[in-house]
């Protein structure tokens, strides 16, 4: 079975860069795939497309079924984005990046933020959770981002 289907998947920025230009490939479910290409070829559009953060110009993509144009939150849903980088919105606050994630994955919000105190407390970062992640230490960012990961996996 085709887990990913890319039919002519185009991106224009500002009417005149064609970064990404009619790409289409198909991944198996169990396959590893990997995507590579020469420097600014489009293989970031390509995925931020994929992974709904940007819309595409022309063409479509299933992500198991789903269209990356009519079901971006079915396809949110369904998939998991590991970052180059380990990555924290530093504009939010620590507790809202615990819980954006557990919204993004539709954990109920009363249980979320009930498990978000507990996870605190038992890390000792109660107290620091309203500062934004700009004012964290290195150790406290990447403490509140497992613990967005341990609120997901229970
Ligand atoms: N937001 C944007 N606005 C305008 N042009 C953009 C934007 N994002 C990317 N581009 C252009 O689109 C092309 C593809 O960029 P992209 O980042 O997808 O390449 P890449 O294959 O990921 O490259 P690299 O290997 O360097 O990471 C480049 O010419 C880049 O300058
Ligand atoms: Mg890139």
């Amino acid at each position: 079975m085709d887990i990913i289907k890319v039919k002519n998947l185009s991106k224009i920025f500002n009417g005149n860069v064609r970064a990404v230009d009619g790409v289409s490939f198909d991944v198996k479910e169990g396959e590893t795939f990997g995507f590579l290409g020469p420097n600014g070829a489009g293989k970031t559009t390509t995925i931020k497309m994929l992974t709904t953060s940007i819309s595409p110009t022309e063409g479509d993509a299933k992500i198991l079924g789903y269209s990356i144009k009519k079901n971006a939150s079915e396809v949110r849903a369904s998939i998991g984005v590991v970052p180059q980088e380990y990555t924290a919105d530093e504009d939010l606050t620590g507790y809202d990046n615990i819980l954006l994630p557990a919204d993004l994955y539709g954990i109920l919000r009363s249980a979320a933020k009930k498990r978000i105190a507990e996870l605190l407390e038992l890390v000792e970062l109660s107290g620091s959770e309203k500062r934004k992640i700009a004012t964290y230490s290195g150790c406290m960012s990447a403490i509140s981002i497992i613990l967005s990961w341990k609120l997901l996996n229970g």
